[in-house]
């Protein structure tokens, strides 16, 4: 662990608009701190509702130290737990996945209901409170399918995320779907230049050639470096998608999320290498393939697409100062079938291939900034996003480690 002195010290090298100081990306120690100051105090997406559509219906995953289950209760309630045992401590669902009727603690078998109270501690006394035993809650959101968790006693608020991404995602209808194919990456990378990666497509024209067919590398509508075809694209696609009361405009996220939606190249409806759809049974009831893409995410661990025919959804949780767990789920409609109205390959090459990249990208750049000569750099205007991360990734240190405010040195 940091402690909080050394924490001022590095934010107050920090320059806003830089790569940030050595020791946030590369010290061994960092990620314990990261842990507290980021991953235990802000909401984390965590999987897709439909991952536990039934009762009993269950899904882990570790925040640092601290294991989680999710699941789905008897009266159709997405809850989550901390996956520790009341008795002793022991994890209880080691599965990443699964159902189960009760959850029973591996070791003396003590067992919990699906709300998380305890109905059997076998050979314990006659006196002994069962109610004090309770598997231990955590916060849970669901916003439009997406499960939100947060380890925090006091959660912040989610209210003005929910309502300004609702109107965007809520047409695509992730309740109505199921995951057709997942993926967990171990990248060699610390997982804030995995956001990092994610938040710039600066990187897209030299590394990207899969995704590059059907992506268009700018990020707003009136990106100052889109040539006139791209304003012509907008004003097409923003009108197509105004006439469908479909919202596009970038939504007004600030620092903490971002939402927009933005359009394929001419002719591409999908992350195909043809551009062509990736299912055919498309998302709601969709008859128009050609909705672009919503592009959304939320510091710390996510971003996601939302495309007609498909959703993708990556989360990001990291497992040690340089090892980032990198989860990849595709979701397509409920009813769509296998082999049918969709192709695993033809789905998820491109996201693979992309995602592959992305992974060495990341690591080079961790091996990069492990060097005596590095020394923070600046960001491109294109990189924009990453100013907006490390400023909210600051701000949380900042609060961490008990600065008043966030202490930024303008960028020259
Ligand atoms: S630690 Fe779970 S029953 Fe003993
Ligand atoms: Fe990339």
């Amino acid at each position: 662990m940091i402690d909080r002195d050394r924490i001022r010290q590095l934010l107050a090298e920090r320059r806003e608009g830089f790569s940030l100081p050595q020791a946030f990306y590369v010290d061994p120690a960092m990620h314990e701190t990261d842990i507290k100051a980021v991953f235990e105090t802000d909401w984390l997406f965590a999987c897709n509702a439909c991952e536990i559509r039934k009762p009993g219906d269950y899904l882990t995953l570790a925040i640092g130290e601290n294991p989680v289950v999710i699941l789905r209760d008897r009266d159709g309630q997405v809850r989550a737990f901390h996956n520790s045992c009341r008795h002793r401590g022991s994890r209880i669902c080691g599965h990443e996945k699964g159902r189960a009727n009760r959850l029973v603690c591996p070791y003396h078998q003590w067992v919990y209901e699906l709300d998380g109270s305890l109905i059997n501690a076998r050979q314990m006394p006659a006196d002994f409170d069962r109610s004090e035993h309770g598997l231990k809650p955590v916060h849970v959101e669901v916003i439009c399918g997406m499960v939100y968790i947060c380890l925090a006693d006091d959660p912040p608020d989610l209210t003005r995320f929910r309502e300004a991404v609702t109107p965007y995602i809520a047409p695509h209808m992730p309740e109505r779907t199921k995951v057709a194919f997942e993926m967990t990456l171990i990248e060699d990378a610390n997982w804030k230049l995995v956001i990092e990666n994610n938040r710039e497509c600066y990187h897209c024209a030299g590394n990207h050639p899969e995704l590059l067919v059907t992506l268009v590398e700018f990020a707003l509508p009136n990106d100052p470096r889109g040539p006139a075809e791209f304003k012509a694209l907008m004003d097409r696609k923003t009108a197509k998608w105004d006439a469908l009361g479909l919202p596009h405009q970038p939504a007004d996220g600030g620092e903490e999320f971002r939402c927009i939606r933005l359009p394929f190249h001419e002719g591409a409806v999908s992350f195909t290498m043809d551009g062509g759809p990736a299912c055919r049974k498309l998302l709601a009831d969709f008859t128009e393939p050609d909705l672009g893409s919503v592009r959304m995410f939320r510091v710390p661990n996510n971003w996601n697409h939302f495309l007609a025919d498909h959703i993708i959804h990556f989360r990001v949780l990291p497992l040690s100062q340089d090892k980032t767990a990198v989860r990849t789920t595709w979701l397509v409609h409920e009813d769509a079938v296998e082999g049918v109205d969709y192709d695993i390959d033809r789905l998820t090459e491109v996201w693979i291939a992309t995602n592959a990249q992305d992974a060495e990208l990341a690591a080079v750049n961790h091996a990069g900034i492990r060097s005596m000569g590095y020394q923070p750099g600046p960001y491109a205007p294109s990189e924009f996003m990453l100013t907006n991360f490390t400023n909210w990734y600051a701000g949380k240190m900042a609060a961490y480690a008990g600065s008043p405010t966030p202490i930024r040195l303008a960028a020259e």
